[in-house]
């Protein structure tokens, strides 16, 4: 007898199904209300009483077993199931699209700017954001120890000689003037720093363009033109342009540039301080002293430069009337901006 209940321990460890139906068959076979381990208990009666405790603890042990493979079966069942899925994707159902992130604000103002310049022939500069000196200062025509380098609140890294984080890209200006010939019309755009305290209207991190046009017989009506160029292409051809004389170091003349304000459209409101106009920048004619430090003839070339805040210049375009959201990365913030490209 105990060999056939082996042979029957054997057949249930060995037992695999592939389908329903054999799950079923082996559900009948050792689960089900005559299954074969019925018929063991029923020889029960047959044997000698001092092997029936043990016979009855084999036939119950067989039972726990048979019970348990039905439950491995299932599984295996279902696994294979879950594993052809994968292996048939159903190409019916929807997509389920990732979510993309935008262009952030300044970054497509900034290719705004770039592109407007392009067509009229800049290109575009980099340089390094930890700047000596001389192409933060010195070659701009900031005398040591001259007030002018207050203008600037300089973040020092060093002192003696100096490193500084830049705190405008005009240094980019004059390493490109050191390392090329005129003509140069060339665009530079960047992080710069400067020691403000942080507000709605100011930050110590901000982002400028600023623009150097070098050639023989360059004129202020130049720079005026090519920044009424700009101006329409980026704000509307209704708005206006005017500049207010002004004090940089490394330009003469210079000129400060406001524009109408792009709200009321120069009729007066809160954000132009009902004056109808708004600041966009700075600019000039290049100093000849300038171009000579970078080793331009200064009397056979002549050039003009100029300067804008990224930030600012997105403020007015959208609207945005705090600074400080540009850094926050609040998306509520960042996916009104998603068309941008
Ligand atoms: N570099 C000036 C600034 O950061 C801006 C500027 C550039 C002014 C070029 C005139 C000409 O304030």
């Amino acid at each position: 007898m105990s060999a056939n209940i082996n042979s029957i321990k054997e057949e249930i460890e060995s037992y695999l199904v592939s389908n329903q139906e054999e799950l079923e068959q082996y559900r009948q076979r050792f689960i089900g209300r005559k299954n074969i381990l019925a018929s063991l208990f029923a020889e029960m009666k047959n044997i000698p009483a001092e092997q029936r405790k043990e016979y009855g603890q084999q036939i119950n042990e067989l039972k726990e077993a048979a019970t348990v493979k039905f439950q491995e079966l299932i599984q295996s069942l279902e696994d294979e199931q879950s594993v052809g899925q994968e292996k048939h994707p159903d190409l019916t159902l929807p997509p389920q699209p990732d979510t993309l992130g935008g262009i952030h604000p300044l970054s497509a103002t900034r290719s705004e700017i770039i592109r407007i310049f392009e067509r009229i022939g800049f290109n575009v500069s980099e340089g390094p954001e930890i700047e000596d000196d001389w192409h933060n200062f010195t070659a701009l025509n900031f005398p040591e120890n001259h007030p002018a380098r207050e203008m600037q609140d300089t973040f020092f890294i060093r002192k003696k000689p100096d490193i500084a984080l830049r705190t405008h890209t005009s240094s980019v200006q004059v390493r490109v003037m050191e390392s090329e010939r005129p003509p140069i019309r060339t665009l530079s755009p960047g992080r710069v720093y400067r020691n403000e305290a942080i507000s709605a209207r100011a930050h110590c991190v901000f982002h400028q363009v600023e623009g150097l046009f070098i050639d023989e017989g360059v004129s202020f009506a130049d720079l005026k033109q090519t920044l009424y160029y700009f101006v329409k292409e980026l704000f509307g051809k209704q708005t206006k342009v005017r500049f207010r004389p002004s004090y940089f170091p490394f330009t003469e003349p210079s000129a400060e540039m406001d524009i109408t304000c792009i709200i009321c459209g120069g009729e007066g409101c809160n954000i132009c301080k009902h004056t109808g106009w708004v600041e966009i920048g700075g600019a000039g004619m290049v100093d000849p002293q300038v171009l000579e430090n970078s080793g331009i003839d200064s009397k056979k070339y002549s050039g003009f430069a100029f300067g804008m805040g990224i930030e600012r210049i997105t403020m007015l375009k959208y609207q945005i009337r705090d600074l400080r959201l540009f850094t926050e990365n609040d998306v509520r913030f960042l996916r009104q901006f998603s068309s941008l490209t």
